[in-house]
């Protein structure tokens, strides 16, 4: 069964069976062999900042509390109370010292103990053995610089193993500055009927599609001009396959080349002026680069430079609730983080300007998975298969910035971890930099 996936994905021809986007046997082995394997982002340290501080998340379709217990120690736990199963905790994030249940009041403390049974005495006779009905947590949780994720599975490499050359990439997001990053108020979702996947493709490796998908909203907003320029003219603008699954888009300029930067963002001076401390805390290569700025950690996690950390939630194969959050850097000024939230708003978000252009096809992709025809024409992602390059400078294999180096990269990890037994039969490449 599970070898199956690995002919769904074929990576020589460079096609994909449409059946990963819409099939209930997939889906239910993903949930397990994905979802019920990888780290996933569970949050960020400043949502769980104080003893007893809680936020709700995902681990696929598994509800999730982050819990930083009286003690200091962050925990990811099941949502459900261990006696009929109902969810212990229905607030989205807040600090409480514990989790009484509204069925029949078992309560946990934050770190994930059953302290409290109505009718302990009375109706238990003091049989019930409460050591071993605490909260269900996960395998293993760590954090990267603020960002927390947890594995269902305790067999998981280390998470830096797991994020291996990702790692040099994502500190240009979240060890910029002294001092962090943090998460702004809030979380914006929204369900969407589209697979899981598309989301994870195309922003951790789809800048084919801009000037078509996007091209109307650009036009509107009147910055048209960095979008019309001859495809892969820019030489500094790459794909990065960052190994383990991961995949970039980034730019990289190089000793000498500028930094030709168009794109007329308004937090542009503000990144220009932070570029000496990113340099004495990165080094010389990833503070001369413009941004490495949107990426997918396998499976479901993406961020953007502009300044987004995402969960693609899986929801049924043709389902997903997206999740996404604000990210600044702690030390920033106030009046950038407030300039920054708004243009992730306008950009991103269900009724972002970009968002609703990417999220049309997306939909459109999975309905047409639907079709019985349509299952016997494979996807195409052939582009510029066998151009890729190094370098010594970043991390990776390097690929023009128009190609679907990446998403050969994100979709032959998926067939791999889907066809393997174990963590034992799963490669882990190492991190180089
Ligand atoms: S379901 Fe939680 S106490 Fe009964
Ligand atoms: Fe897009």
């Amino acid at each position: 069964m599970t070898t199956s996936a690995l002919r769904l994905v074929d990576i020589q021809k460079g096609v994909v069976n449409r059946s990963i986007f819409i099939s209930e046997e997939l889906y239910k082995q993903e949930l397990e062999q994905v979802f019920g394997r990888c780290w996933l982002l569970v949050g960020h340290e400043s949502q769980v900042s104080k003893p007893n501080d809680f936020a709700a998340t995902y681990m696929g379709e598994d509800p999730i509390l982050l819990t930083r217990d009286s003690k200091g120690k962050l925990h990811a736990f099941l949502n459900m109370c261990r006696h009929r199963g109902n969810r212990i905790c229905r607030a989205d994030a807040g600090n409480a010292p514990s989790f009484m249940c509204t069925y029949h009041g078992w309560t946990f403390a934050t770190d994930g103990k059953l302290v409290g049974v109505p009718g302990y005495k009375e109706a238990y006779f003091e049989e019930l053995d409460r050591s071993q009905w605490g909260l269900v947590e996960a395998g293993q949780i760590d954090s990267y610089k603020g960002l927390v994720f947890a594995t269902w599975d305790k067999t998981a490499p280390s998470l830096r193993d797991y994020l291996g050359d990702a790692a040099w990439y994502m500190d240009l997001l979240v060890d910029r500055r002294e001092g962090g990053t943090e998460l702004l108020n809030g979380v914006h979702k929204w369900v969407l009927k589209a697979n899981w996947k598309f989301g994870a493709d195309n922003f951790g490796g789809d800048n084919y599609h801009f000037p078509i998908t996007h091209g109307s909203s650009v036009t509107v907003r009147g910055n048209a001009r960095s979008f019309s320029a001859p495809i892969n003219s820019q030489p500094e603008r790459v794909n990065v396959n960052a190994g383990n699954g991961h995949t970039i888009l980034g730019r990289y300029i190089g000793e000498g080349d500028s930094n030709n930067d168009q794109s007329g963002a308004r937090s542009v001076d503000y990144f220009n002026s932070i570029k000496p401390e990113v340099k004495q805390r990165l080094g010389d290569a990833r503070s001369r680069q413009g941004s490495f700025g949107i990426a997918t950690v396998f499976p479901n996690f993406t961020w953007h430079g502009g300044p987004m950390v995402r969960l693609w939630h899986p929801r049924g194969p043709a389902q997903m609730e997206v999740w996404s959050y604000c990210i600044v850097d702690k030390a920033a000024p106030q009046e950038l983080k407030d300039m920054m939230r708004q243009n992730l708003t306008n950009s991103f978000g269900p009724s972002g300007f970009t968002e609703q252009d990417d999220m049309n096809n997306w939909l459109q992709c999975t309905a047409t998975a639907r079709s019985r025809k349509a299952l016997e024409y494979v996807m195409n992602i052939q582009m510029g298969k066998g151009h890729e390059r190094k370098s010594e400078m970043i991390p990776g294999q390097l690929s023009s910035n128009v190609s679907e180096t990446n998403q050969r990269a994100f979709y032959s990890r998926w067939a791999e971890i889907m066809a393997a037994p174990s963590w034992a039969q799963i490669h882990i490449d190492p991190r180089t930099k």
